[in-house]
């Protein structure tokens, strides 16, 4: 995930690649294209169930009500329901249309919400093309996402770790990953979150040419963590191993406890960044924690988003602290950047 605005679009032999900023650049077949989207947050999780989509929905009602300029793009390719979340109907115009290329541009299938400030791309019903699509059509997409004209772009993203899901939570600057107090989902996060690690290696390997490099250290080894790996590129060449640190260290999932019953629930959260820290030597930056809260499932039944129905609930307050936080973070971002 990028600590920086700009996205580099790389075109490698049998994959286009979008890499964040960080790290030198790849040697060449670089296109830049104009980054217009100014964060990409994406919210993930591995596991079903969990909230991404509630998250996903009332995070960006929260920065459009702080005046951001916000669209969310329904991630879930094969179980698009964020338009229910937000209480619409199902827009003439979604996803399907831009991945079958009946329009042109992604602006085209974005609907308003009612909502000021906050528009929706709804996801693609019944469509096993747009549930599945071609590698050529996800980096359309993704191409598209990055060169929205907009503050935030918000992708909910569907359960699993299948490349698709793993590609569009690489390309965001805030890689949200959420997790319930519960043993499964906390084993669940985890391994979402390595596969994406592991993805993330396997692209720039790819896209810097450090795939044989890679190959042979890996032959018959295994790694027990990041760290091993980039230590032992290092002894083999240290140019290589310098770049692939830089790209790695822009990996920082920002972590959400969601379905918070007890304060120690809201602690596994600090216990999870520093598991990951101690174990796979990365970091991960815990944004809060959001209460179990009855009004949210009311909220889902009258299909009405919590933050407009119950703006004082438990849930709706966990929120507004994220989207402060994450408003901070990026406004400290680009501070450091004009710097
Ligand atoms: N904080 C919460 N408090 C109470 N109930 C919650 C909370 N978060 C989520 N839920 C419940 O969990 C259900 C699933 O939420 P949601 O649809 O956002 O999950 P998801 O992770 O997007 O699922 P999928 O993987 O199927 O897309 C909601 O309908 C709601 O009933
Ligand atoms: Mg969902």
């Amino acid at each position: 995930m990028a600590e920086g605005p700009i996205l580099k679009l790389v075109k490698s032999d049998d994959a286009a690649v979008a890499l964040p900023s960080g790290g030198s650049r790849p040697p060449s077949r670089t296109r830049r294209i104009t980054p217009r989207a100014r964060r990409i947050l994406s919210v993930g999780g591995g596991k079903g169930g969990i909230g991404k989509s509630l998250i996903s929905a009332n995070l960006a009602i929260a920065l459009a009500r702080r005046g951001q300029r916000v669209v969310l793009v329904d991630a879930d390719l094969g179980g698009a329901n964020l338009h229910t979340t937000l209480g619409l109907d199902l827009p003439r115009r979604t996803l399907s249309d831009f991945i079958d290329r009946k329009v042109e541009r992604l602006e085209d299938v974005v609907s308003p919400t009612g909502i000021p400030n906050l528009g929706l791309v709804s996801g693609a019903l019944d469509n096993l093309e747009a549930a599945t699509p071609k590698h050529a059509q996800k980096m359309r997409l993704l191409r598209h996402i990055q060169a929205m004209d907009v503050d935030y772009a918000i992708l909910d993203l569907g359960a699993g770790t299948h490349t698709n899901v793993l590609d569009f939570f690489l390309v965001s600057d805030h890689g949200v990953l959420v997790l319930v107090p519960e043993p499964t989902a906390v084993e669940n996060a985890y391994r979402f979150v390595k596969a994406a690690f592991w993805r993330r290696v396997r692209n720039v390997s790819q896209v810097f040419g450090y795939e044989e490099l890679l190959h042979d250290i890996m032959q018959g080894a295994s790694f027990r963590s990041p760290v091993e790996l980039v230590a032992t590129v290092v002894e083999r060449d240290p140019e290589a191993g310098a770049n692939l640190a830089n790209h790695l260290a822009a990996f920082r999932p920002r972590l959400v406890v969601n379905q918070v019953r007890t304060a120690q629930d809201a602690e596994m959260g600090h216990a999870v960044v520093a598991a990951w820290r101690k174990y796979f030597g990365l970091e991960m930056d815990y944004l809060g924690a959001i209460d179990y809260d009855d009004e949210m499932w009311r909220a889902v039944r009258v299909r009405r988003p919590l933050l407009l129905d119950r703006p004082g609930a438990a849930a709706a307050l966990g929120f507004e602290r994220i989207a402060d936080r994450l408003i901070a973070a990026d406004e400290s971002g680009r501070a450091a950047d004009r710097a």
